[in-house]
């Protein structure tokens, strides 16, 4: 039998995001997918559509973007899929959890600096010590790849704005961290790549919120169905010809 790799997604909020087509895509195309996000219920809600639809996917739910509880939760996905008569491997890992502070400077606190830190920067650097981790007890696959580690930036990770000093700083580390990791486990044939992000995002939240001429616009704003499409590219790409940092964006966008 076939050994099925498993994707770790972080941040998939309601599954109506960036997260959530990653995942639903990921399932089609045959991976186990282990759902990390904050809201249980909602996790578990949609763990299970995953199901339904004739995936495998479960839900670990943390309190918070933490080192521990991040570790923990990779602790728990290997005990999940640990029983099974084939090897479950985690090939894949999207690191997505990227709140936003879009407030002017002055108006920021101490707080939300932290907050911003702690989820993007710190959670990020925790999820990306234990994809690594992972990676390295497996054999190359047949793209001759260990395991590839995919982050979610946006236009943020390269331009500072009005609004955007915490998110910008957050983002910018973000990316620098994956370019880092890039050159660092290269050489082993881990794969590291970052996604810029430069449009708005038809997610749940933005179809509840957004202006319909917006929603309806296809030449205006990103699909995250279709961002999952080249995050599935970028985990297929062999080890001969892979990309480190690629930009998506919408037709129109101004940029
Ligand atoms: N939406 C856009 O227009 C847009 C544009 C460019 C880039 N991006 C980037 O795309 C990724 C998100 O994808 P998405 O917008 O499509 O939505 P999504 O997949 O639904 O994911 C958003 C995730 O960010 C996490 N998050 C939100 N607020 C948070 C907070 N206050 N503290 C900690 N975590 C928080 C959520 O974590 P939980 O899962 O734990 O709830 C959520 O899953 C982010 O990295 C974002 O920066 C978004
Ligand atoms: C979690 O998600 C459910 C919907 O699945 C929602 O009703 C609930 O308010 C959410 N909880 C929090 C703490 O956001
Ligand atoms: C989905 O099914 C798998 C096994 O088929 C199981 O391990 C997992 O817990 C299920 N997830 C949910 C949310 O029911």
């Amino acid at each position: 039998m076939a050994s099925r790799p498993i994707l770790v997604v972080a941040g998939v909020g309601t599954g109506a995001g960036t997260g959530g087509s990653a995942a639903r895509l990921f399932s089609k195309a045959g991976y186990r997918v282990a759902l990390i996000a904050r809201n249980a219920s909602s996790l578990q809600t949609f763990a299970a559509s995953l199901n339904e639809s004739g995936g495998d996917a479960h839900p670990f739910p943390i309190s918070s973007y933490t080192h521990g509880s991040i570790h923990e939760a990779f602790t728990a996905i290997k005990q999940h899929w640990s029983g099974g008569s084939d090897k479950a491997e985690i090939r894949a890992a999207l690191w997505n959890a990227g709140p936003g502070v879009f407030k002017p400077f002055l108006s920021i606190t101490e707080e939300e600096v932290k907050d911003t830190v702690d989820t993007n920067v710190i959670g990020g650097f925790a999820f990306a010590r234990e994809s690594i981790l992972s990676f390295k007890e497996n054999g190359l696959d047949a793209k001759g790849k260990r395991g590839t580690l995919l982050f979610t930036g946006a236009t943020a990770s390269l331009r500072g704005n009005v609004l955007t000093s915490a998110f910008a700083a957050g983002k910018w580390g973000i990316r620098a961290l994956s370019q880092s990791l890039a050159k660092e486990f290269g050489k082993e044939n881990i794969h590291v790549a970052h996604a810029i992000i430069d449009g708005g995002i038809l997610t749940g939240r933005a179809k509840d919120s957004r202006d319909p001429a917006w929603v309806e616009n296809e030449d205006v704003r990103l699909n995250p169905d279709n961002i999952a499409e080249a995050y599935l590219y970028l985990v297929n790409q062999d080890r001969s010809a892979w990309t480190w940092e690629l930009d998506l964006r919408p037709a129109h966008e101004k940029w």
